[in-house]
This record gives structure tokens, C-alpha cells and sequence, in this order.
């Protein structure tokens, strides 16, 4: 089977599939020519660089310190763009003027594409369970004037289908085409959207409903099911429109069983508008656009509220980060996350539909010998969430590791090669020699996504700095990461194209200023050495208007200071690089006070004890009314092993290795040594520890798919544990 490493972006985000090998059919292929050929042609060109390029790249300053009012603090900029952006352009004030402005502009340009289902199959898993299997057409596009005059039907169609103007609609439902359709119909009537992500689970969706008073609920035509089940607690709903999908079997039987909804297709709303149209009731600047619910780390989750001004300020932003963004750019849209992406629609940009399973030509619901979204659509931009990065890098290094031999040396020579070039300290970067690894080895990896990728866009958690570096050089495309919260309406922060260190999120976006603020109990302060230190607190167009019906929580976390201007106060803790650029080192709910008044930084410890061999991830936690912190380890099986082995450790299991005295002695021996490498003060140090035999999966819903430790999730889990070592 023809096959590609980087499909595993797909297989990270739903379910295993079936392995394949692209390197030993690249071995096949090149053979000992290409080992050779690679090697004379580094000599050649390594020479030839040399005396053509010398000394490195100068710092370029990408942030610059601001005044601004507000709480004393180190602000920031982006060093490019003196006043803050607040809209894309004169007139574009709302999201539907943005869009009605675009879609007449671009009117003969492609907008929104989707594939068709042509074949559909089930196949049976050896263990009997079944998979579906589909064969996509290809994409079908419609232009912008085209889906203008759809959303223009829409607007119409939901007034006549009898939806009260005066209530909210709620979108519950994946990345598609229809969505976008429906959400820019809403706004035209300034009707407030509720969204909603799949994934938050039931009694998120009837809290959410619930709490905004949803009349009308727009979502696909296999929640329905669902719908119907709960449909005793959904007491505000009147009115359902959902999406045809390409077979709704039993369709009617479901509808039957929805008694006293009023239900209706989503291409019937549009026929009601056709028959009479509704004229627009635009909104303005401040109306609301969106409640968007996310999830909380504890309890029901919140909803943030977004205005137009907010939404355009953002895609203001955008356009002045991603170079040349336009019409020559085609966008794959998969990832709920991304949404801040989709407005990349309001600059005449091509979307193309798909979803996490059917990504690529090996993706788990692609029929064996048909494309996938991405070699069909060829997108230049896509959105990424870092879980899926990291494990593309960790599959990616598991088949070269595994194929061994000549393949496995030619990888290594390329990325080395590669590695070097980007950091600088060799001259090849945009030479031959690129061009040449990019042809023997990178290539078909990069064939996977279609190609023609130019910027992958990081978002949602912090991306390692080993995974950024993989995918920029396996993709020969940036990865840019970005930092955000619903709060603030998702990109405050943004790493521009040229950006070679890692570990860093860019400097603010131009629609808002990045200010530092002391936290002088938690031991940050602007003027701390060598790098200014502290909470991060963003302000400007895009902070959003606080939590729905929760004054209490907005005006914890929401200022506006003397000047007008509105500050979010994230809770994170950041450094600023000499250059602008913005780091994320802690978080400020993860520091505890001790006893005797020392505050200690969850985070930070575990950071340092990290970097023991024996661990794999760990939790430090701290009691306040103690003095000291403990720590929950889970070890690396084949490390520990090892040394049971050469230390002469008998055992049954190993869960009771786990549990002997000596193994707990041995492993914190390993973490003293750690610490003190790191300077960690006595009391960030665990006075005890409890080694745990099983990993922390996602699964186990201990940690994020992200593997980011769930801090309440673990703690309620190893309750007695954690009790124990503080008796
Ligand atoms: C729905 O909201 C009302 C207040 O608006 C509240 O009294 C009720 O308990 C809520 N019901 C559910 C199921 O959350
Ligand atoms: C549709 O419903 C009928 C009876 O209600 C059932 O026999 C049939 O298998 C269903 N079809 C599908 C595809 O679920
Ligand atoms: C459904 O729609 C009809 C016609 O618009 C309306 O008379 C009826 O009251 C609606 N039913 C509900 C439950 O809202
Ligand atoms: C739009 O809706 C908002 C509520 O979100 C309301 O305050 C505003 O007056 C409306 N604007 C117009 C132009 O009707």
C-alpha cells in the first residue's frame, strides 16, 4: 500500500490503522545509490555553502514594550504594527458586513468545498467489530456569491420557519460546510449563536442550552438520536434543523419520536427563504455574535461571550500575520478548534471541508485505494492541535527506528542535516542541499497532506520544542504555534513564519498588547533577571465581554482600566524573550502556599524531576498545611527494569517492584540528584513519593490527549495514596 508516515495525523485523532512502510519501500526504491549519492552531494555542497554564506541570522525584534493603562506591568506589542488593528478594513465592523464585503469581492472565487460520499462499506475487524469505509468524490466547490446567497436564504428561512428573533440559536455539530452557512445566516438576522463542541458530553450541552434560553438547535442528523433521548431536559428547544447527510435511513422513524419539536432540514430552511425573503436585521460592533462553552478544568463549563468587534479585530490580525493570505491559499478545515482559522474565508481563501478520519489516503474510514481529504484538496494552511503533532513525530521516528538499516542512516543524515541548517550553525538552510533531502527523504512524507502545505497552525496547548522542530522539518513548512483563550477570543499571540527557536508563542498579535503583571507571592516579577516575569494579562479589541450570566466570575478576571481598555488576567505565567517574543513557563493555579509561607510551583518542580531516567510523568502536589510536597511518579517500566535487573532485585511483578523500599529509595535518590542540578529549594523536593505501575493515558481520562496532567482527575483518584503520605 502506498503509504506515508505523516498520515498518522489522522490515525492520533481517532482510532489505530493498519501500519505501513514507507521507508523500507524508500530503501527498496533508492537503495545503496541514494546512501552514496546523499553523502557525495553533502561533501560538494557543504563546500560550496561555506564560502557563500557566513555569520548567522541577527536577533529581529519581533515585540516592543508599550505604555498603556491599566495595573502596572512590562506590555508588549507587535513590533511591526504601531496602533492596535481593530478592523480589516473600513466598513468591515461586523462579521456580516465582513463577509457580505468578501463574498462580493470574491464572487467568482471557489469558497467552500466538500466531497461526496460515492461508496460506502463496512468492513469486519478480526474481533468482529465493524468499520465504516467510504469512497469521497471529489471536492465540489461553491463559489462566494454562491454561499452569500445561501446565508442570505437562511436568514430568511429561519424567520419563517418561526424562530423568535429575540432568543438564541445554538450550532452543535462538526466542522462543516453548512455550519459556516448557518452561523453567517444567524448573525444577518443579529440573532446570538451558541456554540457548543461535541465532545463536552450531555449534561454539558443541556446546561449550555439551558443556561442561554436556546429556542432553536441547528446540529447533524446523527445527534438526533441523541436528542430525542434527552429531550425531558431540553425544555427551552421549540424548533431543530439539522443537516442532511448523504444517507438519513431511518430518518422519519426519529422524527416521529421527537413529538412536539418542530423539525425541519436544513435545505428546507433555505427553501422557505427562497419563498419569502426576510430583510436582514444587521448587527453592530458590540452585538453579540457567539456564546462559545468551553470546557472548565472543574464543574459545568462556561460561556464566553464574543462580540462582532471581537471577531473582526481577530481577522484583522490574522491577515497581517500570515503572509500573502488570500486567494491563492486553499485552507483543509477538520479541527473543531480551529475556528478562528474559517475566518481565513473573509479574504477570499478556498476551504475545503474534511474531517480527522478521513484526512488522508490511509485515514481509518477511507476505502483502501481512494484519496484522502488532503491529497485530494492539496490544502496550503491547516490547523493542528499539538497531541496530534507529537504522535505524527513519535510514529514517524517508530518506523525509522524500526526499518533500521540504510533507510534509516539516510533519514538520519537528512535530518540532522536539516536540524543544522535551520539553528545555524550550518549555512544550508535554503540551499540545495535542502532541495536535494527534500527529494530523497522528505518528500513522501510531506505527499501525505497533499504537498503543498506552506504554514501549519498550532494551537490549543503548548507544543514541544523536539515535535516543532520534527514536523518544520519533515514538512518543510513552519509550524506556527499560537497562545489563546476563549477569552480572548483565541489568538492573542501568534509565532510569525521565520521564527526559529522553539518553545516560544510570538509576540502579541496586533489587535491587542501582551502585558506582564507581578505575582510577587508566587516569585514572578517584571523585574526579574535576566527576563521580565509574570501573570499575562492581554488587553485589547479582542478580549471578549466576560462569562454568560456570571458577573461574578467577569469581574474577577476582566478589567477595564482608566483609558477604556478591556484586560483579561489569564492565570498564566510568561516571560518575555529581549526579542518580543512571549514564553509560557507556569500556570498560576498550579502554586501552592505552604505552611510556612513558601510558595511552591507544581509546574516548575515537575518540570525539573522530569528529567529523571526513572520517570515518565509525574505528579507533585502540595497541602497546604503541611510543609512539604509529595509526589506521585509513574516510572519508566523499561528503565526500572533494568536496573531490578543489574541490582539483583527479585520480584514477582511489576507492581510490587514498584512497591520494595529500595526501588523508592532508588528512584528518589535519582530525583535529589535532579533537583539539585535544576536548584530546586528543599521544599520543592517530594519528602515522599508513591510509585505508580500503570501509565496515564488519555484514556484514563488522567491526563489530556495533549498528556497533560489532569490534576483533579489524578488527585481524586489516588486520594488514599496522597493521604497516606502526608501521615
Ligand atoms: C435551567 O435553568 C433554570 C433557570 O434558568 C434553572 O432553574 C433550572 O434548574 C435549569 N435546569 C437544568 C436542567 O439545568
Ligand atoms: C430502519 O428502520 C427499520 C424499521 O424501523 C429497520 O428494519 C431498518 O433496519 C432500519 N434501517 C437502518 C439502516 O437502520
Ligand atoms: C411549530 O410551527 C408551527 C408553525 O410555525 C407553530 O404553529 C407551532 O406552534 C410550532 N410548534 C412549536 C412547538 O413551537
Ligand atoms: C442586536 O442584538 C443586540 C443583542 O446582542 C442588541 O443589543 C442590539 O440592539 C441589536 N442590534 C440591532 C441593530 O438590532
Amino acid at each position: 500500500m502506498e503509504n506515508n508516515e505523516a498520515t498518522r495525523l489522522t490515525e492520533s485523532l481517532t482510532q489505530k490503522v493498519d501500519d505501513n512502510d514507507y521507508l523500507s519501500s524508500f530503501t527498496n526504491r533508492y537503495g545503496t545509490y541514494g546512501i552514496v549519492a546523499a553523502a557525495a552531494s553533502t561533501v560538494i555542497i557543504h563546500v560550496l555553502f561555506f564560502s557563500l554564506l557566513m555569520g548567522k541570522k541577527k536577533g529581529k525584534k519581533r515585540g516592543v514594550p508599550v505604555e498603556v493603562g491599566g495595573e502596572a506591568g512590562y506590555a508588549v506589542r507587535n513590533a511591526r504594527i504601531p496602533q492596535l488593528v481593530q478592523f480589516p478594513w473600513e466598513g468591515a465592523n461586523t462579521i456580516a458586513a465582513l463577509f457580505e464585503q468578501c463574498c462580493k469581492k470574491y464572487s467568482q472565487n471557489p469558497c467552500m468545498g466538500t466531497r461526496k460520499v460515492i461508496k460506502k462499506d463496512f468492513v469486519t475487524a478480526s474481533d468482529g467489530r465493524k468499520f465504516e469505509k467510504l469512497h469521497l468524490g471529489d471536492y465540489e466547490w461553491q463559489t462566494y456569491g454562491q454561499v452569500y446567497q445561501r446565508a442570505c436564504l437562511f436568514a430568511s428561512g429561519i424567520v419563517n420557519f418561526g424562530h423568535n428573533v429575540d432568543t438564541r440559536v445554538a450550532i452543535f455539530s462538526e466542522t462543516r460546510a453548512e455550519c459556516q452557512i448557518a452561523f453567517q445566516g444567524c448573525l444577518r438576522q443579529n440573532i446570538t449563536v451558541v456554540t457548543i463542541y461535541a465532545s463536552l458530553g450531555e449534561d454539558a450541552l443541556i446546561h449550555s442550552l439551558n443556561e442561554t434560553q436556546v429556542s432553536t438547535l441547528i446540529c447533524e442528523s446523527k445527534q438526533l438520536k441523541k436528542l430525542a433521548a434527552i429531550r425531558p431536559s431540553l425544555k427551552t428547544i421549540t424548533n431543530i434543523i439539522y443537516f442532511e447527510d448523504d444517507e438519513n435511513e431511518n430518518i422519519s422513524d426519529l422524527l416521529g419520536s421527537m413529538g412536539g419539536w418542530n423539525v425541519s432540514s436544513f435545505h428546507e430552511i433555505e427553501l422557505l427563504g427562497e419563498r419569502a425573503p426576510v430583510p436582514p436585521s444587521l448587527p453592530s460592533k458590540d452585538s453579540l455574535a457567539v456564546i462559545m462553552y468551553t470546557s472548565g478544568s472543574t464543574g459545568l463549563p462556561k460561556g464566553v461571550m464574543i462580540t462582532h468587534g471581537n471577531i473582526v479585530a481577530i481577522a484583522a490580525a490574522v491577515m497581517t500575520i500570515i503572509r500573502g493570505l488570500g486567494t491563492n491559499d486553499v485552507y483543509l478545515a477538520y479541527l473543531p478548534l480551529a475556528h478562528v482559522l474559517e475566518l481565513a474565508a473573509e479574504v477570499g481563501t478556498a476551504i475545503g471541508y474534511g474531517s480527522p478520519l478521513t484526512l488522508t489516503d490511509t485515514s481509518s474510514k477511507i476505502m483502501r485505494g481512494t484519496k484522502g481529504d488532503a491529497s485530494v484538496l492539496k490544502p496550503t494552511l491547516m490547523a493542528a492541535v499539538p497531541a496530534i503533532l507529537d504522535r505524527v513525530r513519535d510514529g514517524v521516528l517508530k518506523k525509522v527506528e524500526g526499518t533500521g538499516g540504510l533507510a534509516k542512516k539516510l533519514f538520519d543524515i537528512a535530518y540532522k542535516r536539516r536540524l543544522q541548517a535551520i539553528e545555524g550553525s550550518w549555512f544550508g538552510a535554503w540551499g540545495l542541499e535542502r532541495g536535494f533531502w527534500d527529494v530523497i527523504v522528505f518528500k513522501k512524507v510531506r505527499a501525505a497532506l497533499g504537498g503543498h502545505i506552506r504554514l501549519i497552525l498550532s494551537g490549543g496547548a503548548p507544543l514541544s520544542g523536539n515535535s516543532q522542530r520534527f514536523i518544520n522539518i519533515c514538512m518543510g513548512a513552519p509550524v506556527s504555534q499560537g497562545y489563546g483563550l476563549t477569552e480572548t477570543c483565541a489568538g492573542s499571540a501568534f509565532t510569525e513564519w521565520d521564527e526559529t527557536t522553539v518553545g516560544r508563542v510570538g509576540p502579541p498579535v496586533p489587535c491587542c498588547y501582551i502585558k506582564l503583571v507581578n505575582w510577587a507571592e508566587g516569585g514572578y516579577t517584571i523585574s526579574d533577571k535576566p527576563m521580565p516575569r509574570g501573570e499575562i494579562v492581554v488587553g485589547g479589541f479582542s478580549v471578549t465581554s466576560g462569562y454568560f450570566n456570571n458577573p461574578e466570575k467577569t469581574d474577577e478576571v476582566y478589567k477595564v482600566d482608566e483609558r477604556g481598555m478591556r484586560w483579561f488576567y489569564t492565570g498564566d505565567i510568561g516571560l518575555f524573550h529581549p526579542d518580543g517574543s512571549l514564553e509560557i513557563i507556569d500556570r498560576k493555579k498550579d502554586i501552592v502556599k505552604l505552611q510556612h509561607g513558601e510558595y511552591i510551583s507544581l509546574g516548575k518542580a515537575e518540570a525539573a524531576l522530569m528529567s529523571s531516567k526513572y520517570v515518565d510523568n509525574l505528579m507533585v502536589h502540595a497541602d497546604p498545611f503541611h510543609s512539604y510536597c509529595v509526589a506521585l511518579i509513574v516510572l519508566s517500566r523499561e528503565v526500572l527494569e533494568k536496573w531490578a535487573e543489574e541490582a539483583g532485585m527479585e520480584y514477582k511483578d511489576f507492581p510490587e517492584l514498584c512497591d520494595k523500599a529500595e526501588t523508592v529509595s532508588e528512584v528518589q535518590k535519582s530525583l535529589s540528584k535532579v533537583a539539585k542540578d535544576a536548584k530546586l529549594d528543599k521544599f520543592e523536593v517530594p519528602a515522599k513519593i508513591k510509585l505508580v505501575a500503570d501509565p496515564w493515558t488519555p484514556e484514563s481520562g488522567l491526563v489530556t490527549a495533549a498528556l497533560k496532567i489532569k490534576r483533579e482527575q489524578i488527585k481524586a483518584k489516588y486520594k488514599d495514596e496522597l493521604q497516606k503520605m502526608y501521615h
